[in-house]
């Protein structure tokens, strides 16, 4: 295959960044995006230019190191897959494909396509952990969890934060990437204890970092990689909602 990039290129979070056209031949439609970007940055460094900087780790889909907007739509057309994860044979022959970061205020651009996401590291660290002292394995059997409430905390921890939601809002709201965390631990034993001041944290680091609220608009649920459900919205509303009373 052969196509036409237009790849955002900026220096640094300082510069004025803009569209660059390359032109990317003989592009395997077996070739990951990923790894059609590698191929064109072989080419860049061969002829002395810079290549195009991008985030990635795992390369499986399972990380969220990777992640920008291809076409206007974060990590491409493919619901429910990483740009890591989407393959070449999903672009036509002779296709235009426009590349650029996830663009958020709270997502200061480090170079091209990497932005620096540490805010929603931050955001983790105000709350989305359990604080409790491990000691021994406990017995598998010795709390019992229906399977309903145990599926859809696991349906939230897979959120892999890699920031799509964000992305994809036109408010730039984490609600998505929040709310997943939040109810991952809010709906098992072992995070009840520290619910109420999870939630009031968590939400209010995520005003501090500069996102935006959310409006039920849905592209983050639509965007996301990992399909999580708009519902753990609601459930952070919920908790954050008895967590006020409580306090009050
Ligand atoms: S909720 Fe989805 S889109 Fe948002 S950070 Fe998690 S995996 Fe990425
Ligand atoms: S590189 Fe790890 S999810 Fe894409």
């Amino acid at each position: 295959m052969n196509l036409e990039l237009l790849i955002w290129r900026q220096k640094s979070e300082k510069e004025t960044g803009q569209f660059i056209s390359y032109k990317a031949t003989d592009i395997s439609p077996d070739m990951s995006f990923l790894e059609m970007l590698d191929f064109l940055n072989e080419g860049l460094l061969k002829n002395g230019d810079e290549p195009v900087e991008f985030d990635s780790d795992c390369r499986e889909g399972i990380c969220g190191s990777c992640g920008f907007m291809i076409n206007g739509q974060a990590h491409g057309p493919e619901r429910g897959t990483t740009v890591c994860q989407l393959h070449m044979r999903h672009f036509n022959d002779g296709e235009k494909i426009v590349v650029e970061p996830w663009r958020a205020k709270a997502f200061p651009i480090v170079k091209d396509l990497v932005v620096d996401r540490s805010s929603l590291d931050r955001v983790i660290s105000a709350g989305g952990y359990v604080s409790v002292k491990t000691g021994p394995h406990a017995d598998a059997n010795s709390i019992l969890i229906p399977k309903y409430v145990a599926d859809r905390a696991m349906d939230a921890a897979t959120c892999i934060g890699c920031g799509a939601c964000v992305a994809s809002c036109p408010n730039a709201s984490a609600s998505l990437f929040t709310s997943a965390k939040i109810t991952q631990l809010a709906l098992l034993p072992q995070g009840h204890p520290e619910r109420t001041r999870r939630v009031s944290r968590m939400v209010a680091q995520m005003d501090k970092e500069s996102f935006g609220h959310c409006t039920n608009i849905g592209e983050c649920e639509a965007s996301c990689p990992k399909e999580i459900s708009i519902d753990t919205i609601a459930k952070m509303r919920r908790e954050y909602l008895k967590a006020t009373v409580d306090v009050e």
